[in-house]
């Protein structure tokens, strides 16, 4: 799993010092702010030692001029990821695109520059629209918009960014009309998958996905809350035939249930209709 890499002192400054950066900065492309604030407050930074200082940040959209720390960013992630299968790495030509549209990229920013990310995509009705592998109605992929990526630099994990990035897009993404929101999840990644469960997604499909990545396959409906009926199934979160079954038959993911030898995911039938 994912959550259970610890960050040796040399490897947290060398770390620290790619982000490269000393003063809050929201940057556009010529320097001047160019989106407005979304929230400001303090953060907790783990210092060498494990200690923890407390950092101002801002919330900002992203625009272009910030392509070069998106990718810095994600480089700082991949070279702590213990395990490359859990992240779909972005394409320096998908940052651009979505950098180029608007409201697809929140930031967190700090003193030590850009350290944290939720970006969101709005796939076809036609391409790699993800409501067509939880089985959405062909009406409804109009309405769909994905998570595309989320990156919590490792010095400021612990503030619950994902979930507090995630719900500020989720918020978003309502007031643009979107009424359907999917994200793939590796089954590996309890951290992730806990924080989507927080976010108030379920999980709806379990496949193999990007050329052979398996997924869970996690679905927000922005306007109904997902209730379980009383009786649920928990069932090991490695044992993908038996999930695949569940969702077959009509359950849905919906919490982590963890346990002295690893963790278990629970399933519920819906009581009423998610989509
Ligand atoms: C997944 C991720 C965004 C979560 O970051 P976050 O929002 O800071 O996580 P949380 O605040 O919910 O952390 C909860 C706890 O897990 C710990 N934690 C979070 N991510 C961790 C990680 N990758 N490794 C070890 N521990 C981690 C936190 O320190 C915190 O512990 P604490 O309660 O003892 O302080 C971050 O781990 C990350 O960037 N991972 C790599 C990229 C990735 O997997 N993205 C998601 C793809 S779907």
């Amino acid at each position: 799993m994912e959550g259970s890499r610890k960050i040796d002192g040399d490897q947290f400054i060398n770390l620290v010092k790619l982000s490269g950066h000393h003063t809050v900065r929201h940057k556009g492309k010529s320097g001047k702010i160019t989106s407005s604030m979304l929230e400001s407050g303090n953060i907790k930074r783990k210092n060498l030692g494990s200690s923890r200082e407390e950092i101002g940040y801002e919330m900002r959209f992203l625009n272009e001029g910030y392509l070069e720390d998106i990718a810095r960013l994600q480089e700082i992630m991949v070279q702590n990821l213990p395990d490359k299968e859990i992240f779909r790495l972005t394409a320096p030509e998908e940052f651009r695109e979505l950098l180029a549209q608007k409201k697809t990229v929140i930031s967190v920013l700090t003193e030590d520059g850009l350290i944290a990310y939720n970006m969101v995509c709005f796939p076809d009705e036609n391409g790699d629209n993800f409501g067509v592998d939880i089985n959405l109605p062909q009406s409804e992929l109009k309405k769909v918009a994905h998570l595309k990526a989320v990156v919590v630099h490792p010095a400021y994990r612990g503030n619950e960014l994902q979930k507090r990035l995630a719900n500020i897009h989720l918020k978003v993404l309502q007031e643009l009309g979107y009424c359907h929101v999917c994200s793939t999840v590796s089954p590996k990644n309890a951290i992730s998958i806990q924080n989507h469960f927080a976010s108030g997604f379920v999980v709806t499909g379990l496949k193999v996905k990007y050329g052979d990545l398996l997924r869970y396959i996690m679905y927000k409906n922005i306007f109904r809350t997902f209730a379980p009926e009383p009786e649920v199934v928990g069932i090991e979160s490695t044992d993908t035939d038996g999930q695949k079954m569940l969702i077959d038959r009509g359950f849905a993911g919906f919490k982590i249930q963890v346990r002295n030898d690893g963790w278990q995911v629970m399933y519920g039938m819906p009581v009423s209709k998610l989509f």
